[in-house]
């Protein structure tokens, strides 16, 4: 096990109607003045804007609200929330959403006690980012992690690119979780988060560190209860049971607790960030898509870490470690097709591509050479393209 340091402060708020405590726990986190961010209008539409402002006033908390954060969220809509943060004096900053929506609110936190800068300066790690604003969130789908976790993302319109932000700023002062709130989700946003969800452990799990047995555990059974739960609530979003899996599964998985002790390789969200940032498709969609042509280029730096996830998460073992680690990438593609979700380039809808823009992904996802991605198998730019052409079908 490597050394590490783990800090995950974020007060989590469980259970039907916990959206109702949210006045209290703005206060208990010093908030007074609140500024509510919500995205395309579903939390309009499903009443839970209107109870969430009811408990803000009935607390005794000044509150506006900032709507229309989209999937893939912008940049410029973030500067438009600081704009009004700063306009309404706001000193909290209150998310009721999902991924979208709560880094949106973590990059108007960011924003607001930082006036002269600009906040892609930290995005590209241009500017340490020194100070910011307390965040909470009301969440309303399972799949981000970003109610618990030190990561926002954020994509620049105008040159499309998305970046992921990691820094303790980000950790939410609390997440408010009420599985019934996803009752609503479209069946495709539920089958998204699934692979979402599974990917923040994925990604975790395939790395060369050896001897880590209580993240290993941990991982394995996380990827067993959502694979489990996944397929129930495919059948029925409103089994609560299911549901609730999902969403602590979802907050388990990325608030960093199924890698401690070991390098994280991230390499298939990376690959699907550029995806994302070119062609404006859902995070999960991009994930399912590259994740099969990831496994095939990088297996062979440590077959048997994907023979362990076999036997240990998906019940296969075949006579060779070869032949297993195979069997498992296909059953995992498999299982992603079953839910509904793209396995290469003409699935996720954007047809197949040329050689030029798969040249440009790869480019981009490296950074233009500045970096590598990945640690499982340290992927340049050669590496990055490779994955793309295999997606590419
Ligand atoms: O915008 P509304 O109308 O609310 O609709 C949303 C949106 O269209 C809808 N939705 C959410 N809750 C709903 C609902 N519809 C009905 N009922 C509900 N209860 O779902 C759609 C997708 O929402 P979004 O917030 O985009 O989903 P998700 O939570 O998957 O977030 C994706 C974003 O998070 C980033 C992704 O890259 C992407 O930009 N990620 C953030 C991470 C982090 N900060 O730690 C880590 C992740 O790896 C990921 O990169
Ligand atoms: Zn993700």
């Amino acid at each position: 096990m490597k050394s590490f340091n783990y800090y995950s402060p974020t007060e989590v708020i469980f259970g039907k109607d916990a959206e109702l405590k949210v006045a209290d726990a703005i206060k208990k986190h010093g908030g007074s003045r609140v500024l509510i961010v919500y995205g395309g209008g579903s939390v309009v539409k499903s009443g839970l804007l209107e109870r969430v402002e009811q408990s803000l006033t009935k607390g005794g908390l000044s509150s506006t609200a900032i709507g229309g954060v989209s999937p893939n969220p912008h940049l410029s809509f973030a500067k438009m929330g600081i704009k009004k943060a700063s306009e309404f004096n706001a000193d909290f900053i209150l998310a009721v959403g999902g991924g979208s929506v709560i880094d949106t609110a973590k990059g108007i936190a960011h924003g607001l006690p930082n006036p002269e800068t600009d906040i892609w300066l930290y995005w590209t790690e241009e500017v340490t980012l020194t100070k910011s604003t307390p965040v909470g969130v009301v969440l309303t789908i399972s799949a981000a992690g970003s109610e618990t976790s030190d990561s926002a993302v954020l994509t620049d319109k105008a040159t499309g690119t998305k970046i992921g932000y990691s820094t303790e700023f980000n950790r939410p002062k609390f997440a408010i979780m009420n599985p019934e709130l996803t009752h609503t989700l479209m069946p495709y946003q539920i089958s998204c988060g699934i692979v979402d969800i599974m990917m923040h452990t994925l990604d975790r799990y395939f790395t060369l560190t050896e001897g880590n047995e209580i993240t290993d555990e941990i991982a394995e059974s996380l990827l067993r209860v959502v694979i489990k739960n996944g397929k129930i609530a495919k059948k029925d979003q409103h089994d609560y049971q299911a549901m609730s899996e999902l969403m602590w599964c979802g907050s388990i998985s990325h608030n960093g607790l199924t890698g401690l002790g070991a390098d994280t390789d991230f390499a298939p969200h990376q690959l699907g960030h550029e995806l994302s940032g070119m062609f404006d498709v859902a995070h999960g969609a991009s994930l399912s898509t590259i994740w099969g042509s990831w496994a095939e280029y990088c297996y062979e730096a440590k077959p048997q870490r994907f023979a362990q996830f076999g036997k240990n998460v998906w019940g296969i073992e075949k006579s060779t470690v070869e032949e297993t680690a195979r069997a498992v990438i296909e059953e995992t593609v498999g299982f992603f097709a079953s839910l509904g979700m793209p396995t290469c380039f003409t699935e996720l809808g954007i047809g197949v591509q040329s050689e030029e823009t798969l040249r440009k992904l790869a480019e981009r996802c490296v950074f233009y050479g500045k970096r590598t991605v990945g640690s499982f198998k340290v992927l340049d730019k050669e590496g990055a393209y490779q994955i793309y052409k295999l997606a590419n079908r």
